[in-house]
This record gives structure tokens, C-alpha cells and sequence, in this order.
């Protein structure tokens, strides 16, 4: 039996000649690297019906997000599939990769952390943050400089390692409930 725990890296843009495609592809490369995760991409361009789409969130033990900065904030597509689900993100954690101009994005994380509050999921403090992304990926999509980033990704994935273990052996001990009354 596969017991490994599973990933769903989600993808933030739907834009034509979007970035996030070298990121997301940079991102799963890091996290193929432990062959602790199962990994499943979500993609706004490419997306299941409604209800596969909820069935493979629930399945996911934890989410990384990647998302670009527009207009200082998190853009539409990804609010739109956030909120295409509910109970599938209960209880799970949420770490960020993000992306854009002089704030890396930092600005569309910290407005999707009061959204995922509201869905009883658990964002991480760490993330990884491309400042002027545009500048940092060459046109074959690979990183110029790759050691921060890598180091960025080595502490999120300690983090995120520790909170998908003890939430998903916290869920199997005990579903998880919204209390009476909410
Ligand atoms: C309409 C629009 C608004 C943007 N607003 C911001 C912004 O507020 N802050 C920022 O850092 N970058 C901003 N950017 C830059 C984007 O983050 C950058 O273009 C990024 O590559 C977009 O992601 P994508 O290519 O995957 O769609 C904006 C880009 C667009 C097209």
C-alpha cells in the first residue's frame, strides 16, 4: 500500500504565457526530490470537473500554493477554485511559493492567509519568494541562482514535513469538526 502522504501543488495563474509554469515545474522538481510525497498538480487552465476537483482535494494531505502578486493581491482563478471547496481543506496545512515584482508576491500570501483561516487550514510561516521572478528564470525555465531559493524551499519543506505528519495522524485519530455553533 502507497502510505506516502500526498501534495496537491496548485497553481495560481491561468494567464497565457503565464510564469508560474516555470515555477510550478521548479517547485515539483524540489519536492520530487523526497520520496516521502505523492504529488498532484491543480491547474486553473486545466481543471477537473467540480466534483473530481473536490475528490482530489480531499485526497491531498497538504497544498502548496504557488501564486503571482496582481494589483497586490492573489489573482481571481486561484480565489475560484479555492472557494469550489470547503471541508477539503479543513485541518490541512498550506505552504506558499510566490511570485512577482519588488514585494515576491509576499503581499497576494499574506491575503490568502486570511482566506485559508476562514477555511480552517494552517498556512506556514515560510514560503519561497521570487523578487522580479522574471529576472531569475532563464528562457528554459531554469533558476540563474539557485541557491537561495533552494534554501528558501529546504526550510518550508522542514516545516511543512512536520505539519503534514502531525495533522494527518491528528485527522485519523479524530475528524475534524467545526464546533456548534459556527
Ligand atoms: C495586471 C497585473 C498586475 C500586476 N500587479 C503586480 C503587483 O501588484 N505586484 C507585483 O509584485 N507584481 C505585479 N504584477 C507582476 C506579476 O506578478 C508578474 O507579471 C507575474 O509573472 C504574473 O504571473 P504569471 O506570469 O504566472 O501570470 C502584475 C502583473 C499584471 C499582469
Amino acid at each position: 500500500m502507497d502510505n506516502r502522504m500526498e501534495i496537491a501543488l496548485i497553481y495560481g495563474s491561468d494567464r497565457e504565457g503565464r510564469l508560474c509554469d516555470a515555477i510550478a515545474d521548479w517547485t515539483a522538481a524540489q519536492l520530487e526530490q523526497h520520496t516521502d510525497y505523492r504529488l498532484r498538480r491543480i491547474d486553473p487552465i486545466d481543471l477537473p470537473e467540480p466534483q473530481q476537483l473536490r475528490e482530489q482535494l480531499a485526497q491531498a494531505d497538504g497544498f502548496v500554493v504557488v501564486t503571482p502578486e496582481y494589483n497586490h493581491g492573489y489573482p481571481a482563478p486561484l480565489k475560484a477554485l479555492i472557494d469550489s471547496a470547503k471541508a477539503e481543506w479543513q485541518a490541512k496545512p498550506v505552504a506558499f511559493v510566490s511570485y512577482g515584482g519588488l514585494s515576491g508576491g509576499t503581499r497576494a500570501v499574506e491575503q490568502l492567509r486570511q482566506v485559508f483561516a476562514e477555511l480552517h487550514a494552517v498556512t506556514l510561516r515560510d514560503g519561497v519568494s521570487f523578487i522580479s521572478a522574471w529576472e531569475q528564470f532563464d528562457s528554459g525555465g531554469n533558476l540563474r541562482e539557485p541557491a537561495r531559493a533552494e534554501g528558501s524551499m529546504m526550510r518550508m519543506l522542514g516545516y511543512l514535513h512536520w505539519w503534514l505528519d502531525a495533522l494527518r495522524s491528528a485527522r485519523q485519530r479524530k475528524p475534524y469538526k467545526k464546533l456548534a455553533g459556527e
